[in-house]
């Protein structure tokens, strides 16, 4: 019997993703396909890919010092609710529940690049 791997599901969209144990937000959004907002690409420096926490935040790794101090410099009205985490370094221990715009599948992503 196969174990049921924790589900990242990314709101407002309702997209869901399978993550490894462990693995960060955005790389088991990648590895699933989809395209996840960054301009540094996983460094943990942009911010860009931040994510606000709707519920099962205990489902997160706790943050580390360069995350907190990396969060810290956010100004206070970038998120409306929930706890900011950033996608490209919250860990997945189980199912969460996130919210983040501009996550696209890359057929999507592709598509608009056409128009
Ligand atoms: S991708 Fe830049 S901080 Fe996460």
């Amino acid at each position: 019997m196969s174990r049921r791997l924790p589900i990242v599901r990314v709101e407002p969209r309702g997209i869901d993703i399978e993550a490894e144990e462990g693995e960060t937000i955005m790389a088991a959004a990648l590895r699933a396909g989809y395209h996840w907002p960054t301009v540094c690409n996983g460094q943990g420096t942009c911010r860009v890919c931040r994510v606000e926490v709707v519920s099962r935040s205990e489902n997160l790794r706790e943050p580390s010092r360069f995350e907190i101090e990396s969060l810290q410099g956010l100004p206070p009205k970038t998120l409306d609710h929930g706890e900011p985490r950033l996608a490209c370094q919250a860990q997945v221990q189980g199912d969460v529940v996130v919210r983040k715009h501009g996550v696209r599948s890359l057929e999507e992503v592709a598509a608009r690049r056409a128009r």
